[in-house]
């Protein structure tokens, strides 16, 4: 077992540690509070790789592994969840999934802009009355000959307005069940397709998430992803390596929160000493360090599996439960740790907190996460 990074995973996050201090860094503050999508910083992640990370040069991706992926994800949401979100969406659920199960035309004509970073995507199976019951969809998919008519609501979708390519879930056979559902590739500006008012978020409100609506859109038969009725598989594999990246993401709103607390446990006097020396505070600096570095692990280990292309099922959804549930203890203890100066806006440690709620609930729950680890051990 080597716990050792290569030379080129240390240089990446270097690069991506560096990324997040001057360019996501001077600003942050204020798109959160303006709800502002991070346009410039997207266009230069793409320009540096980033957002077709694991994409094979062929299709204009940086051909790396998933190893590097977490590291990038982590060194990102340390600083701004809200841009991480968008690349986490952009490489795991829309190239992933278009690379592993698009047609030779559809990875031509989408994943290769999508990889180079000239557009992003976004992902759509969440729907008002979908959401952990991913299967139980409501947005139809009518079979017409050479084309799918395409009738619906979609909740909660990052990049909702800003993304040029939209994976779209639909039911085409509501008597079939999941084996009757399909995923399609929509285009912007497609008629009948339209973008629902920004959500007005706790968290993570630099990210653009929107209700979508499609009324009688016309998709060609050759945008729906892989055979017939493969559609709700296919969300699931995808989402197993879109957790990778939400537990990657909620690791580094824990370390980034960490950072925080121990630099200013150091320097905040009270009592005649520094915070730090109470034994109180030394002890909830271990136990937050303990847990990140256990989150780390599980983190890797997902994406060291899946770089094996060894099964990841279940090692995606623990290290996501795990990471997630860590950074919400984690930045909740270091809004605490701050006293007063916590809760108010330039410490980083409040937006953090808010940030870190999120990873709880998207890409499945940490009840769903659950229910797909006790299913893995039960099996
Ligand atoms: N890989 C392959 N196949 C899978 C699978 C997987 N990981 N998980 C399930 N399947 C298959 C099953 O084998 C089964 O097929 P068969 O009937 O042929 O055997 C079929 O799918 C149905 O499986 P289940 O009966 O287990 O399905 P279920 O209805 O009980 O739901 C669930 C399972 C795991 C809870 C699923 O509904 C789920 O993942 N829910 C959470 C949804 C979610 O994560 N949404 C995220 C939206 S995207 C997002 O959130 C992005 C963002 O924020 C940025
Ligand atoms: P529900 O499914 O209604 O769940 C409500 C509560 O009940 C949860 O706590 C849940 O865990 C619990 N629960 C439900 N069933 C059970 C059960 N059987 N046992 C125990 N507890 C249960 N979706 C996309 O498709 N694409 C996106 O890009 C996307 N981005 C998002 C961005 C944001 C900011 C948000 C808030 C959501 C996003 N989502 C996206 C949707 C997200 O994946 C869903 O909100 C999530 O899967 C939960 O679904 P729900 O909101 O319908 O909650």
């Amino acid at each position: 077992m080597i716990f050792e990074l290569t030379e080129e995973q240390q240089l990446i996050r270097d690069v991506a540690r560096d990324f997040a201090q001057h360019e996501l860094k001077p600003g942050v503050i204020e798109r959160d509070e303006q709800q502002r999508f991070p346009a410039e910083q997207i266009k230069k992640l793409g320009e540096l790789g980033f957002l077709g990370m694991m994409v094979d040069p062929k299709y204009n991706g940086a051909g790396l592994d998933a190893v590097s992926y977490v590291l990038v994800m982590e060194e990102l949401s340390k600083v701004d969840a809200s841009t991480s979100v968008v690349v986490s969406v952009n490489n795991s659920l829309v190239c992933y999934g278009l690379e592993k199960y698009g047609s030779e035309g559809q990875k031509e004509k989408y994943l290769k802009p999508l990889a180079a970073g000239e557009c992003i995507g976004a992902f759509c199976l969440s729907e008002p009355e979908a959401g952990s019951d991913a299967a139980s969809q409501r947005t139809t998919a009518v079979d017409k000959g050479n084309y799918y008519l395409l009738n619906g609501t979609k909740n909660w979708i990052t990049n909702g307005s800003t993304a040029a390519t939209y994976i779209v879930v639909a039911q085409t056979d509501p008597g079939k069940g999941h084996r009757g559902i399909n995923a399609f590739i929509v285009e912007k500006g497609s008629e009948g397709f339209t973008v629902g008012p920004k959500e007005n978020k706790l968290g993570i409100r630099g990210s653009d998430t929107h209700s979508l609506h499609f009324n009688d859109v016309r998709v060609p038969k050759e945008n729906r992803i892989g055979e017939e009725g493969s559609g709700f598989k296919f969300a699931m594999k995808v989402l197993e390596g879109g957790r990778i990246g939400i537990a990657a993401q909620a690791l580094g709103i824990a370390s980034g929160a960490f950072d925080l607390a121990l630099g200013y446990a150091k320097e905040r006097q009270t009592f005649g000493k520094p915070i730090a020396e109470h034994q109180a505070i030394q002890f909830k600096l271990a136990d937050m360090a303990t847990q990140i570095e256990a989150a780390r692990l599980l983190c890797f280990k997902a994406a060291w599996l899946k770089d094996k292309g060894l099964p990841y099922t279940q090692a995606a959804s623990m290290a996501k439960l795990y990471a997630s549930e860590v950074a919400m203890k984690t930045t909740v203890e270091a809004v605490q740790l701050h006293g007063g100066y916590g809760y108010v806006k330039e410490y980083h440690v409040e937006r953090l907190m808010r940030d870190a709620k999120i990873t709880q609930i998207y890409e499945g729950t940490s009840e769903m996460q659950r229910m797909i680890i006790a299913r893995e051990i039960l099996r």
